[in-house]
């Protein structure tokens, strides 16, 4: 496995997989890794004949500094994994590699960054959007795999590829769950014991907020019930519960079983923010 800290080391090796004809397959990650980033890596590793893998803590994506200082970091152990799973480069450039100067370009996604992770992170889908620009341009992979655990995010950088018409298919990878449900995270690391069984709250409510949808129960009574579950939890608040239009990514205010939905939820369990989602009829 060869791990690249520049793009100009990247060129060569990226004009030579064009010449012998070979699909180049990239999985962007923040590191952290775990099992969710696997099934991603597992994916490019079926469908391309070269992966690679970036590793890049982006600091501008976060809104919080301190979000961004606490952000989970396991090098070592991540490239043990990548080695193990049979990546063919990874990518592991600075900060200044990346910004050699503060971006003056900001990224408006409309009405898709107005709800959500949008409205509760300001910012960062600018930053998310920045950053997957210039991964697209320094890598130039033929297929990029996201998971579908940022829900929004894939809405976000399916209308960055189309807009500005970059040459790269995207593949969207189910969220890999642990055995209880909780959506494995990078920041589910820095969950203590009583908080990781608090986090189970978020995918119980997805669940049952489902079952009630399907069984025809009001969108309005439904979302009542969740957030009154949160109020009586101690140390767990809900930041949102909200059910979208998977297709539009629009927030709905009532189910319709005709429309592909998800709900997503976002809450912090200590000081740690969670956020999954579910998907109802997609
Ligand atoms: O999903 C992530 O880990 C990040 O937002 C991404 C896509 C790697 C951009 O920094």
């Amino acid at each position: 496995m060869q791990v690249i800290p520049r793009p100009a080391q990247w060129q060569a090796i990226r004009l030579q997989l064009i010449h012998s004809d070979q699909t180049l397959g990239l999985v962007p990650t923040m590191g952290a890794l775990h099992q969710g980033h696997l099934d991603l890596v597992s994916r490019s590793l079926e469908k391309c004949d070269y992966t690679l893998v970036s590793i890049f803590v982006n600091p501008t994506q976060f809104n919080n500094p301190e979000d961004f200082a606490k952000y989970p970091q396991s090098l070592e152990q991540d490239l043990k994994l990548l080695e193990k799973a049979g990546v063919d480069a990874v990518f592991l450039p600075t900060v200044e590699t990346m910004y050699p100067s503060k971006p003056r370009i900001k990224l408006d996604f409309g009405s898709l960054e107005q709800i959500l992770e949008g409205a509760s992170r300001p910012g960062h889908f600018n930053g998310v959007g920045i950053i997957v620009s210039k991964l697209f341009h320094m890598i130039q992979p033929d297929i990029a795999f996201f998971g579908q655990k940022d829900l929004q995010q894939v809405a976000i950088i399916q209308s960055l590829v189309r807009e500005l018409s970059f040459p790269v298919q995207l593949e969207i990878v189910p969220t890999r769950r642990e055995l209880d449900g909780l959506a494995m995270s990078s920041r589910n690391r820095r969950l203590s014991e009583s908080e990781r069984k608090q986090a189970l709250l978020l995918y119980e409510s997805l669940s049952d907020a489902k079952d009630l949808l399907i069984k025809g129960h009001a969108w309005e009574k439904v979302k009542k019930s969740a957030e009154t579950l949160f109020e009586k939890e101690e140390g767990v608040t809900l930041d949102y519960f909200a059910l979208v239009d998977q297709e539009k990514f629009e927030l709905l205010d009532a189910y319709d079983p005709a429309k592909k939905s998800s709900l997503c939820i976002a809450a912090f369990v200590g000081e740690i923010r969670l956020i999954d989602n579910l998907p109802i009829n997609a």
